[in-house]
């Protein structure tokens, strides 16, 4: 599927590396703006659930590009649902994270989900989140940011979102889980884990889920993307 036409549906990519904040982020920006979101990671893990839920070998790429092309899942604003079942929960688990960042370097799964992806640009505008939602997915996205925190404010960020739903967390996995993750995003062949050229870069290791809104929400208005500001 071509890119929209400039200027119809604007697109702010953020893009980084796990529990950096993209999504708490992404929603707080496109709730400012009236803007529709992409949780791109939560595609992926759709397809590492349902590819487990089938039993298909994590080795076969054939089968999990027709398993990715095959997802239909229905997203409202804060659930997802497949076949009428609330995933939204099961696909956090960090266990799904892990499967889906291990199948995500197959390029016929990129392939088969990009298209998919693209279709979540709608006017009035689009925020979407990921690893390569600014170099490969919407390459002329009017403002790319790229979201990064250090591996301690990341860790301590996830451990607190595990204890809130009740889940037991140990810090010290989480620090090790989180350093191959990122290891695994970012030297992958297909679209890597990456800066594209044109982001900026914002370190939120020491600020507020709210101060790193305000600024990706002044980068916008400096780029000219104002949406339906609520
Ligand atoms: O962002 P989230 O942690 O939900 O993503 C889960 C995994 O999906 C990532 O670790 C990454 O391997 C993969 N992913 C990707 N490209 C994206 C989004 C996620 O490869 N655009």
């Amino acid at each position: 599927m071509p890119e929209l036409p400039p200027r119809s549906a604007p697109v702010i990519t953020i893009d980084g590396p796990t529990a950096s904040g993209k999504g708490s982020v992404a929603d707080g920006v496109a709730a400012a703006l009236g803007f529709h979101v992409l949780d791109s990671g939560a595609l992926y893990r759709l397809t590492a659930l349902d590819a487990e839920r089938l039993g298909i070998d994590l080795d076969d790429e054939a089968e999990l590009a027709a398993c990715a092309l095959a997802l239909e899942p229905t997203f409202t604003s804060s659930r997802i649902f497949m076949d009428d079942r609330d995933v939204t929960d099961e696909i956090r688990a960090e266990r799904i994270g892990n499967l889906a960042s291990a199948i995500a370097p197959f390029p016929a799964l990129r392939a088969a989900l990009l298209d998919r992806q693209r279709a979540f640009r709608r006017p009035p505008g689009l925020v979407a989140d990921g690893r390569d939602m600014g170099t490969v997915v919407f390459p002329r996205a009017e403002l790319k940011v790229f979201l990064v925190a250090d591996v301690e404010a990341r860790a301590g960020r996830r451990h607190r979102q595990l204890i809130e739903r009740g889940a037991t967390a140990d810090l010290d996995m989480l620090k090790t889980a989180l350093h191959e993750r990122d290891a695994r995003d970012a030297n992958r062949e297909v679209a890597p884990l990456v800066a594209a050229p044109d982001a900026i870069t914002i370190d939120s290791s020491h600020l507020g889920l709210d101060e790193v809104i305000a600024a990706v929400l002044e980068l916008a208005r400096a780029k000219g993307v104002a949406g339906g500001a609520r």
